[in-house]
């Protein structure tokens, strides 16, 4: 009715908004421009590395690197910005990585750099082809171990995102993020076999203002691990399992580490992990910063090992150097609507510093189970100062 009163100023309107569509859309740079093929053989390394140069380099508003249906075998490729604008880099297809690990010549498989505004999305896959280096892989006993490649990494890249994508059997971490700001993951799915050695799902150091959600992650490491310096991050309606749970740390062994402030994890469900919420430092003085403001809430835990695990004498494979009491500061964590089954007798774990004692500790309605012919759950507490209320199944052993 509107419409046909104002004929005129609605259809001039309309005008203008397909007119001026053309011109916020982005400029699509597709791979197989530059040469790439999607047919699991051609190394596509500087087709890709070309495409992103141009679409980087490109003087527009809006670009967007179309990578369509079809395998995409790919060395190991640096994207570094800074972009004259907004980037997409749009994975339709799969992008594969090469078995041998000392093909990909990188730490990083895939590796970001130096961006800006940059989506990283498509429903496609990354697939590190981890499997043949997982049997390189003696870490847990030989500290000059190979160094495997990460799947994808993001240093120094703000104000983006990763969205529906799939990072498949990484040879060692999955996704690594180092020093990014206003960073959101979502609807992301992670999977590598739970015994495939030290492949972290998300793995994040010296980041601030991140947002993790709607994500599944299943994988032989940790499925998320927040090291130093991380500050205000939001993990909701994730999924982990198999898997080494959601820690922060390890911390504690390097002098240079800075404070992890404000983490609040909502709505998570563990199953049939090694750990459930943890945080974990060395017996080491080197290190003496805080870990604070961590907010816990409506979290379930399926089958798991150690669902609740503070832990201020890390020790992942005896013997340890132990070099005196851990000097970080662990305070204000709230741990509260936690329920669902344990593995072990111990299902909440709080383990803190002689030194400097675990500060703040709040127990909130807590229903951890476990059924074994050692009898029910219990709470294990060490050095720890704080308070419960609600129902608290084990019993707590705050004091
Ligand atoms: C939670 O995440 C899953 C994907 O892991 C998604 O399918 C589901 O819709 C999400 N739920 C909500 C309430 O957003
Ligand atoms: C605790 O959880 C168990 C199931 O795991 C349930 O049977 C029981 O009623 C719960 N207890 C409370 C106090 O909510």
């Amino acid at each position: 009715m509107a419409c046909i009163t104002f004929v005129f100023l609605c259809s001039s309107l309309l005008f203008i908004a397909v007119k001026s569509r053309p011109a916020t859309g982005p400029k699509v740079f597709d791979v197989q421009s530059y040469g790439a093929k999607g047919d699991g053989k051609t190394d596509n390394t500087n087709a890709f590395t070309k495409v992103w140069k141009d679409a980087c380099a490109w003087n527009g508003r809006s670009r967007l690197v179309y990578i369509p249906k079809g395998t995409f075998y790919l060395g190991g490729v640096t994207f570094q910005g800074p972009c004259k604008g907004k980037i997409s880099f749009f994975i339709e297809g799969t992008l594969l990585a090469p078995t041998n690990n000392d093909d990909i010549k990188k730490e990083t498989w895939i590796n970001f750099r130096y961006i800006d505004y940059l989506t990283v999305s498509g429903g496609g896959t990354i697939n590190g082809q981890g499997k043949k280096s997982w049997l390189l892989n003696d870490c847990h006993k030989n500290d000059n171990c190979p160094k495997l490649a990460t799947n994808m990494g993001f240093d120094f890249v703000k104000k983006s995102r990763i969205q529906g994508i799939t990072s498949l059997n990484s040879k060692a971490g999955h996704l690594n993020f180092f020093f990014v700001d206003h960073f959101d993951i979502s609807g992301v799915k992670i999977t590598a076999p739970g015994h495939s050695p030290n492949t972290d799902g998300i793995k994040i150091g010296l980041s601030s203002n991140m947002q993790i959600s709607n994500t599944h992650i299943s994988t032989g490491d940790d499925c998320i691990a927040i090291l130093s310096g991380n500050t205000n991050f939001d993990i909701y309606n994730v999924t982990c399992g198999p898997g080494h749970g959601i820690s922060v740390g390890s911390l504690g062994k390097d002098k240079d580490e800075r404070k992890v402030e404000g983490l609040r994890v909502k709505d998570t469900v563990f199953t049939g992990t090694t750990n459930g919420l943890r945080i974990k430092t060395w017996e080491s003085p080197a290190s003496s910063i805080v870990i604070s403001n961590l907010v816990y809430e409506n979290i379930q835990m399926i089958n798991v090992e150690n669902p609740i695990d503070i832990n201020q004498k890390y020790c992942p494979y005896p013997p340890c150097q132990k070099l005196g009491e851990s000097h970080i500061q662990i305070q204000d964590v709230t741990l509260k609507n936690i329920w669902g089954t344990s593995m072990t007798k111990v299902a909440v774990k709080l383990q803190c510093s002689k030194k400097f004692p675990c500060k703040d500790v709040k127990l909130v309605d807590i229903n951890l189970t476990h059924k074994g012919i050692d009898g029910p759950a219990i709470a294990f507490c060490q050095n720890v100062e704080g308070s419960a209320s609600g129902k608290m199944i084990p019993p707590h052993c705050l004091n």
